[in-house]
């Protein structure tokens, strides 16, 4: 797979434009804005909700303890973080890591949709209610999506639990998630 010269450049400059964005409240607290982090030249993106404490710092996506806990269930089913591209809704840290507001997220999330268009992956990984809402356009409990998978512009979604949710009731969903992320191998292996 080979992304086109054009995408890759508007992508690049997205990542510049969201370094330097003012267009809510978020930037204010900001020390980093969070583009993103991966590769562009992927079939698989995975988009979670907000930076926390950790990414504003290091400008990169979960690289705190969800971000490990991510990376291990992706490991364990032979992907590695960096063939994907990862990153959020809303690209800059809410204060005190509250939820994003509804303003926030419309007004950050023509670049995740322009960045989702560039990249152009057959399959995107939406972790918790925010990545969900937005990308497919629902409001709708976890409860009653988590491990579905849709198909939405002929790219396969699919959805489930935010990885600080399961560090926060592990013993409870780890077995769940593990199989979730197994539902995500089968379909790379038969659609890929
Ligand atoms: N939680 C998220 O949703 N995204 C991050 O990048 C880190 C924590």
């Amino acid at each position: 797979m080979n992304i086109k010269k054009e995408n890759f450049l508007e992508l690049k400059k997205i990542e510049k434009q969201i370094k330097e964005c003012s267009k809510c409240r978020l930037h204010q607290f900001r020390k980093n804005a969070v583009p993103g982090n991966g590769v562009y030249n992927t079939k698989i993106m995975l988009v979670g909700e907000a930076p926390g404490r950790n990414e504003d710092i290091e400008g990169l996506p979960f690289v705190g303890q969800a971000g490990k806990l991510l990376e291990q269930m992706l490991n364990n089913i032979g992907i590695s973080r960096n063939d994907i591209f990862i990153t959020n809704v809303v690209k800059c840290r809410p204060p005190e890591n509250r939820d994003p507001l509804d303003d926030e997220i419309q007004t950050c999330k023509p670049y995740l949709f322009r960045q989702i268009e560039l990249v152009n992956p057959k399959l995107i990984i939406l972790v918790g209610k925010y990545s969900i809402s937005t990308i497919l356009n629902i409001n709708i409990k976890i409860s009653h999506i988590k491990g579905r998978t849709f198909v939405k512009d002929g790219r396969y979604i699919f959805c489930t639990y935010h990885p600080a949710f399961i560090l926060r009731n592990y013993s409870s969903y780890i077995e769940e998630y593990t199989y979730h992320f197994e539902k995500i191998k089968k379909i790379i292996n038969e659609f890929f």
